[in-house]
């Protein structure tokens, strides 16, 4: 008998967690939760409603009267923002670069993790993002802390920009992503923090193969 266990992936900008996260998901036959696109979505509708990213009264609303769903596909996980499909728009420069202000507000917060608890409750979930440790999966079979140096993250960052038309050079990636980890281990609402039982994995150089086959292994013996 195996059991279904919930695992929460956390970890800085372009560590690798969506890529692997989804991969685990795919040969466990789990539901992949991305919290990171949750925040963008709002984000790039706060950016449409000509809202404040200080507002933390008005994002709070906003998100409660807004519908976020994840669904998976072949191609990766879509996101649907009140219905409308936005898997490419939430990845644009204007979202990246006003996302982690929109993260940081406490009561809207508050509303996201209600909705990612509620995801994962019933478990077969692998959830990521930056707080699904320390605040949505607390009680998670396996907590994984993932990372890898600034350089590195930026490269792969550019390869798949490159892919997706965007176009940036690695100094403007560095930067952006440096400025995102410190707002988000900086602020006082579940920051980006280590949870006390996780497991910290540097995948600088680690293929993406590699960083699967560790969590698989960790997974099955959790499961066992
Ligand atoms: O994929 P990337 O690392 O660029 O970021 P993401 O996972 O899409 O998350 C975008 C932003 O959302 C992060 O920089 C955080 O500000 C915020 N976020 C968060 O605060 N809590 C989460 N559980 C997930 C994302
Ligand atoms: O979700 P997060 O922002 O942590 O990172 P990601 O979007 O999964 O990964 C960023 C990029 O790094 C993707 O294009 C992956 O293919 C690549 N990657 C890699 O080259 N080697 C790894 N060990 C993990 C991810």
């Amino acid at each position: 008998m195996t059991k279904q266990i919930q695992i929460a992936i956390d970890g800085p900008a372009a560590a690798g967690k969506s890529t692997i996260a989804k991969k685990a998901a795919e040969l466990l036959g789990y539901t992949y939760v991305d919290t990171g696109a949750m925040y963008r979505a709002i984000t790039y509708k706060a950016i449409k409603s000509n809202i404040d990213m200080q507002d933390e009264d008005k994002l709070t609303n906003l998100l409660k009267e807004t519908s976020i769903e994840l669904k998976p596909s072949p191609e990766g996980q879509r996101v649907f923002l009140d219905n409308q499909e936005v898997t490419e728009e939430i990845r644009s420069k204007e979202v990246t670069a006003s996302v982690s202000l929109v993260a940081a507000h406490a009561e809207l917060r508050e509303e996201m993790v209600r909705r990612q608890v509620e995801m994962g409750k019933n478990g077969s979930v692998v959830m990521d993002g930056r707080d699904i440790g320390t605040s949505v999966l607390t009680n998670a079979e396996l907590k994984i802390f993932m990372s890898a140096s600034v350089e590195e993250r930026a490269k792969r960052r550019l390869s798949e920009n490159k892919k997706r038309g965007i176009h940036s050079s690695l100094e403007e990636l560095m930067y952006d992503i440096e400025l995102r980890d410190k707002l988000d281990s900086e602020r006082e609402a579940s920051p980006l923090v280590q949870a006390e039982d996780a497991i910290f994995i540097d995948t600088t150089s680690l293929t993406i193969d590699e960083v699967s086959e560790k969590i698989m292994k960790l997974a099955k013996e959790r499961m066992a």
